[in-house]
């Protein structure tokens, strides 16, 4: 596999990356306006709810394209970075990320869809409410965290 070959995967690493991390920082962003908004005018959460429910693919396709060109980079030099500490660790990291960004984000989008039914006269109950709240914030800040420490982790390549 020719260095241009390479580097093109490599720029296929940085676009799955934009595209997951940047789905999962507006995912943060959107639960919140959806939150508030809820709270006011039910109509409005509804179509917030609804782009929340959407986002979740842009961060599957986003996993696809880093796992496919992290792949074909490891073709050339898996004999390099395969024995290294920080690519050691990084692969344990995103067991964790596929674990809680694709597996728990997305059962709980299932649940907020089935709670909020798809008129605005349901009318959810405090502790729900509440609960599911909590566990998408602690979902989508333990994502922002991975990324942060899978960026440190690659960028200075610890050994
Ligand atoms: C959420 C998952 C991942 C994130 C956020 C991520 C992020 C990054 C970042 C920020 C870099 C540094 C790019 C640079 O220094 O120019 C990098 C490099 C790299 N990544 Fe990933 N990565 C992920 C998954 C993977 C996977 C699954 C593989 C392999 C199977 C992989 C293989 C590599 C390799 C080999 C490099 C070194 C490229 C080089 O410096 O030549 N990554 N990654």
């Amino acid at each position: 596999m020719s260095t241009a070959f390479y580097h093109a995967a490599l720029v296929l690493h940085i676009i799955g990356i934009t595209l997951m991390a940047g789905a999962s920082f507006v995912d943060y962003i959107t639960f919140n306006m959806f939150y508030k908004a809820y709270a006011t005018d039910k109509n409005k959460g509804l179509v917030l709810g609804d782009y929340l429910y959407k986002l979740q693919r842009f961060l599957g396709i986003g996993m696809l394209l880093i796992l496919v060109s992290g792949i074909l980079m490891m073709i050339k030099l898996h004999e390099v970075w395969g024995a290294q500490l920080w690519f050691r660790i990084k692969m344990g990291l995103l067991l964790i990320i596929i674990l809680n960004g694709l597996g728990l984000r997305r059962m709980l989008g299932t649940r907020l869809r089935k709670m909020l039914g798809d008129n605005a006269t349901v009318n959810i109950p405090a502790t729900k409410w509440q609960d599911i709240r909590k566990r998408f914030t602690i979902v989508q800040l333990i994502q922002l965290l991975l990324f942060i420490l899978i960026f440190t982790l690659s960028v200075f390549k610890f050994n």
